[in-house]
């Protein structure tokens, strides 16, 4: 049943090319636009909508995040995302013309299914982004967008993430396409880039070599940071759930603008630091920012493990190792950055001799608040 690998987590991490490729899959039609059946909500309710909020928790949360710049950039509507125990308990501001989307893996999370309930009485429109067929949450929403990443095992998410965030990308481009903005032209060739991720992704898993050396390096490590910008952000906050999950190791997870306003101060010598490169071609000069965060922290003594894509040389000054990913479109980059870092998860968890399947005082579906 874990088709040939020791964990489920490490079969569960190699079917992710299937994963993606299974839930773009009868998202166009013959014309190549796009269509969700599933999405049961009038064309005019979604024209409407005026803000999102994305509510979820854990791996799904960050999920939620990278739909958050997905679908600001293409379907320019506001989208906040928040944590949904928080959500629940605080008084958010949400009313017929937001569309609530939640995000759940096992479609029982309690918090998630308690937010969702919440936001029906404030009369949002809510759509759950969920891989279990017949779940609770999928119940309880008035629309669904299935992922089709199959049942996932192993405690910790891994190609449910991916299809989460393939997912809240469809929903995005199927937004922008609905409402005519600057993008609803673009949403067909993202859709074709999208259809290129699961051969990426499947590259990348033969490259992973290197990876599970530096794990098996690495297994007394005590602390262990991670640094993105944009939708690298989102990246570097589950490459450090992972590891704590995984390894029991303490991990953190900023945005890279931030370290100076304080987390540098963590930074001494021999401090593993991974950071992630946005592709050279992203705006706002970003892969600049992200090169220069990579060395001022180099500069302080940081071991720079840095995730950046082929052909982008200018980390290497600063890198002391340099993995690898295929290039590929700055938005999509999340698909293919978070693969080596499940991998060291994974091989850091197995190298200490842990249950990488079921960790320490975790259960794969929270059904208590
Ligand atoms: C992390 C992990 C958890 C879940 C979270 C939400 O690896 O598995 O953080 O992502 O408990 O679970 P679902 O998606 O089932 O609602």
């Amino acid at each position: 049943e874990r088709g040939g690998y020791a964990t489920f987590m490490e079969k569960e991490i190699n079917d992710q090319p299937h994963a993606v490729a299974d839930t773009l899959l009868g998202r166009t039609d013959e014309s190549g636009a796009l269509v969700l059946d599933e999405v049961r909500i009038s064309e005019e309710q979604l024209r409407a909508v005026d803000k999102i909020t994305v509510v979820a928790c854990g791996t799904a949360a960050y999920a939620g995040m990278v739909a958050k710049y997905a679908i600001e950039h293409w379907a320019r509507i506001p989208v906040e995302v928040a944590l949904a125990h928080e959500f629940r308990y605080a008084d958010p501001v949400v009313d017929e013309r937001t569309l609530v989307v939640s995000i759940s893996q096992s479609g029982e999370t309690m918090d998630t299914l308690m937010a969702v309930k919440h936001a029906r009485e404030l009369g949002a429109v809510t759509v759950s982004i969920c891989n279990t067929h017949g779940s609770t949450i999928p119940r309880e929403s008035d629309a669904v967008l299935y992922t089709h990443a199959g049942p996932e095992i192993a405690v910790a998410s891994t190609k449910a993430f991916l299809a989460q965030i393939t997912a809240a990308y469809i929903l995005g481009l199927y937004l922008a396409q609905l409402r005519g903005g600057s993008y609803a032209e673009d949403a067909q060739a993202v859709m074709r880039d999208l259809a290129d991720m699961p051969a990426k992704i499947q590259d990348l898993l033969g490259r992973m070599d290197r990876v599970k050396e530096m794990a098996e390096f690495m297994a007394d490590t005590r602390s262990v940071l991670f640094l993105g910008r944009n939708v690298g952000y989102p990246v570097a906050m589950e490459g450090a759930l992972k590891l704590k999950e995984l390894a029991y190791i303490h991990a953190e997870g900023f945005a890279a603008g931030e370290l100076k306003h304080g987390p540098i101060a963590l930074i001494d010598a021999g401090q593993p630091v991974f950071v992630i490169v946005p592709s050279p071609d992203t705006p706002h000069d970003l892969h600049k920012k992200v090169v220069s965060n990579i060395q001022e922290i180099r500069a302080r003594g940081a071991r720079t493990l840095v995730i950046a894509h082929d052909g982008d040389e200018d980390v290497e000054p600063f890198a002391s190792e340099v993995i690898r990913i295929p290039a590929c479109p700055p938005m999509l980059a999340p698909l293919l950055a978070i693969v080596p870092l499940q991998v060291f998860a994974l091989q850091l968890s197995t190298a200490k001799g842990l249950d990488v399947d079921q960790p320490r005082n975790l259960a794969k579906s929270v059904t208590v608040e």
